[in-house]
């Protein structure tokens, strides 16, 4: 078994459907060998990124920088994991009332750093709030999973 990480901040019933819609997507019932693992940022730490073959990430997007749990997260995890996950797939996706950049700068500056391989693009869930974002994050996570699952990644 291989196992995929879902760290995501989900403070609001949005955020929580966009969650559970990657998580869904990822439990696909024609991807046998992959075990998904689902956390809150604040809950988790190294050890699960040490522990796990891929990881999405998920945040919303406050203040012009990711939430500040998915920093924390990062803050905890930058240097036990630096020399032991490079090249790790991940991917992720961000709720943003109307912007985004400023996260998606962020992120990439921190997994550049971190030496994380991007398997999918950013998905940017931007502006009022619409239900296709749901089929989105769907897709997200049952692309990263089944990719994991053959081998692709
Ligand atoms: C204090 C605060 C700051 C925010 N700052 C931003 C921001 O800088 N950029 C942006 O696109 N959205 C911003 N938002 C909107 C949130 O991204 C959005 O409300 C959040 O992702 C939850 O989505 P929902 O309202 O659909 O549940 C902010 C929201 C709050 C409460």
């Amino acid at each position: 078994m291989k196992r995929l990480l879902i760290v995501a901040h989900a403070p609001s019933p949005n955020t929580l459907r966009l969650r559970a819609a990657v998580e869904n997507g990822a439990r696909h019932e024609d991807i046998e060998a992959v075990e998904v693992v689902v956390k809150p940022p604040l809950e988790a730490g190294p050890d699960d990124i040490l522990s796990c073959d891929a990881i999405i990430l998920g945040t919303t997007e406050n203040l012009g920088y990711m939430s500040g749990a998915l920093k924390d997260f990062f803050d905890r995890s930058y240097y036990p994991c630096l020399e032991k996950t490079q090249g790790l797939p991940f991917a992720y996706y961000i709720r943003a009332g109307h912007d985004g950049t400023g996260t998606n700068r962020a992120i990439e500056s921190i997994t550049t750093g971190l030496r994380w391989k991007l398997v999918q693009d950013p998905l940017i869930c931007r502006g009022e709030y619409r239900d296709e974002f749901e089929e989105q994050c769907r897709e997200l996570g049952m692309y990263v999973a089944a990719s994991l699952d053959a081998g692709l990644i």
